[in-house]
């Protein structure tokens, strides 16, 4: 039996891993909520590993507001630098493997082909800055971890895309959606399994990889897709980010290059993806 900690229990991530761990009968779970273990807390996670022999610790805790980070950037740099980095402390102490999760945001969107792994990094907000910097505390700390970084994450829990275009749906007529900002998104049930995949597994193949569902994409696509799926009558119209501003910027192409994580898994294509967590809502 192996014992996995999992941060950040209640987060849409936390809440997937949640869903599918009883299909994983050989792991042995101990899910915490932030406030039962504040990653920010180092004497709070040194005591943690002191007092439990775990095998994985699967990192869901994250500041994950992007527009907000950019006021509130010490916190945002607390949650993401600091937690990631006592975290891989204790993992290397008691020789845990780290499972942990980064974003596209790292890049600055000005590619035009997938992102590789090994391509330079460059984020453009404090956000995807903080999630960099956690990334290399990680790397500095340990040799048994893997950094997955996923873009565009959905599911029925918590707040993502998903759930905003079916509430809009319901509370409008008409609604403007970026079509500029391209990229593939990730049904978080999906990267729940992998995860749990490589857990089972024993994989060893540490190291950063991409993962996200098959599929390029803009946001007004995936809107539309939601929209029928849902069978809703809205009416979808397509506008450009500068009709759209954010607090942060938003890099202009997200998309990552998975070939790697495909030596061990199979990715299913977001559309079926999609099909499915609308399904799961439904039922
Ligand atoms: N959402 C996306 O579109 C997206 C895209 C790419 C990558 N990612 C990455 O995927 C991962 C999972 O994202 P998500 O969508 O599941 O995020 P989420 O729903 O915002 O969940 C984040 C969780 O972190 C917890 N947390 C915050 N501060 C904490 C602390 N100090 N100690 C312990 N827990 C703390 C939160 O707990 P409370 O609710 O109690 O505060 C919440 O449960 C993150 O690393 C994120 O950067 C997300």
């Amino acid at each position: 039996m192996l014992k996995v900690l999992v941060t950040g229990r209640d987060g849409q991530l936390g809440q997937c891993i949640k869903s599918v761990a009883h299909q994983y009968p050989n792991l042995e779970f101990d899910f915490k909520a932030s406030s039962e273990l504040d990653i920010t807390n180092k004497a709070k996670v040194e005591s943690f590993f002191n007092n439990q022999q775990y095998d994985y610790c699967i990192n869901c805790a994250a500041y994950t507001n992007v527009d907000q980070a950019e006021a509130e950037t010490e916190l945002a740099h607390i949650i993401n630098v600091l937690g990631p980095k006592y975290l891989s402390e204790s993992c290397s102490k008691h020789q845990v493997t780290l499972i942990h999760i980064s974003t596209d945001f790292v890049f600055d969107g000005n590619a035009s082909n997938p992102y590789k792994e090994t391509d330079s990094t460059n984020p453009i907000g404090v956000y995807g800055k903080t999630k960099l910097e956690g990334e290399q505390e990680i790397i500095e700390k340990l040799n048994n971890y893997f950094i997955i970084r996923t873009s565009w994450l959905y599911s029925e829990f918590g707040n993502n895309f998903l759930k905003t275009m079916q509430r809009l749906a319901s509370e409008r007529d008409e609604i403007g959606v970026v079509g500029d900002q391209i990229g593939s998104p990730t049904y978080a049930i999906d990267l729940a399994n992998i995860v749990l995949g490589l857990i089972q597994d024993r994989n060893t193949s540490y190291g950063i990889y991409h993962y996200s569902n098959e599929g390029v994409i803009s946001w007004y696509d995936f809107a539309k897709e939601i929209f029928r799926l849902s069978k809703s009558t809205i009416k979808i119209n397509k506008i450009e980010t500068k009709d759209y501003p954010t607090k942060a910027k938003r890099p202009k192409y997200s998309v990552l290059d998975t070939s790697k994580i495909k030596h061990f898994t199979y990715i299913s294509n977001w559309k079926d993806s999609l099909f499915k967590a609308i399904l799961n809502i439904n039922n």
